[in-house]
């Protein structure tokens, strides 16, 4: 969503403040806390919910139908999908993409310099970090900056994740190692970590397929 052109100029709105007071009065497809700070440019889809103390840049591109709780920074070079979860207290840095139906625990880190150092300006060299749709990231977890996480993978609460990790995976610890698979709906998946085989999600039925190694929902799977 965007300011309308007559409140963009309305110089009374000028200050972000404001601006997310006037959206909120205005238009009820979003709903964003009078103390959320929404600088002006960003853009955020229908229904897409802002909680107390959050902070959205100028840049930061937001679908429809996301949370964002208390807290929450979302940077100027970054894209979030549809149905994003985003608990409290995370700070999604530039470089950073959340694809649709991701979630973000509480207090989970993003970071964006790999060799960070106070001295060095990196700024132009920002390392790109990417989450695919419906992973799950568990509360406190660290996202080394340069992976991907894949499709419906999920990340177990305070690991430090620094390698990418497949889709439907499981992964927990420092370092964050496999240990499973997961379902779309979060549900363990019974299949070796490598090889073949076939399993059932136990909460909607979808069977699943590992080949080579590589989960897939078996309808997704050329035969
Ligand atoms: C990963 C998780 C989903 C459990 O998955 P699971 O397949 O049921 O795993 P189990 O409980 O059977 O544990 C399997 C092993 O992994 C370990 N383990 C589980 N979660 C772990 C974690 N987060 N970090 C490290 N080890 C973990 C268990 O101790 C167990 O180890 P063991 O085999 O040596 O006994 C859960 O522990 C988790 O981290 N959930 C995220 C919760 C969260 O962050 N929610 C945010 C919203 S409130």
């Amino acid at each position: 969503m965007t300011l309308t052109p007559s409140l963009r100029n309305d110089r009374s709105l000028q200050s972000p403040r404001h601006i997310a007071l006037a959206w909120s009065a205005s238009q009820r497809m979003s709903l964003i806390h009078p103390t959320a700070v929404i600088d002006p440019g960003a853009r955020l889809g229908t229904g897409t919910r802002v909680s107390h103390f959050a902070h959205v840049c100028a840049g930061a591109r937001i679908d429809a139908d996301c949370m964002l709780g208390q807290g929450v920074y979302i940077g100027n070079e970054v894209s979030i999908g549809r149905n994003v979860n985003i608990q409290n207290n995370v700070s999604v840095y530039d470089a950073v993409t959340l694809e649709d139906d991701v979630f973000c625990g509480p207090s989970v880190v993003f970071t964006n310099v790999f060799n960070p150092r106070a001295a060095v300006t990196r700024e132009s060299n920002l390392c790109k970090t990417l989450i695919r749709q419906g992973a799950t990231l568990g509360a406190n977890c660290t996202v080394v900056c340069g992976t991907t996480i894949g499709r419906h993978a999920f990340v177990g609460a305070g690991a430090v994740v620094s390698r990418n990790v497949p889709d439907y995976a499981l992964v927990v610890g420092v370092p964050a190692r496999q240990i499973g698979w997961m379902s779309r709906h979060g549900e363990p998946l019974s299949l070796p970590l490598k090889g073949d085989g076939i399993a059932t999600c136990p909460a909607t039925g979808e069977r699943y397929v590992l080949r080579d190694g590589v989960c897939a929902l078996a309808v997704e799977v050329v035969a």
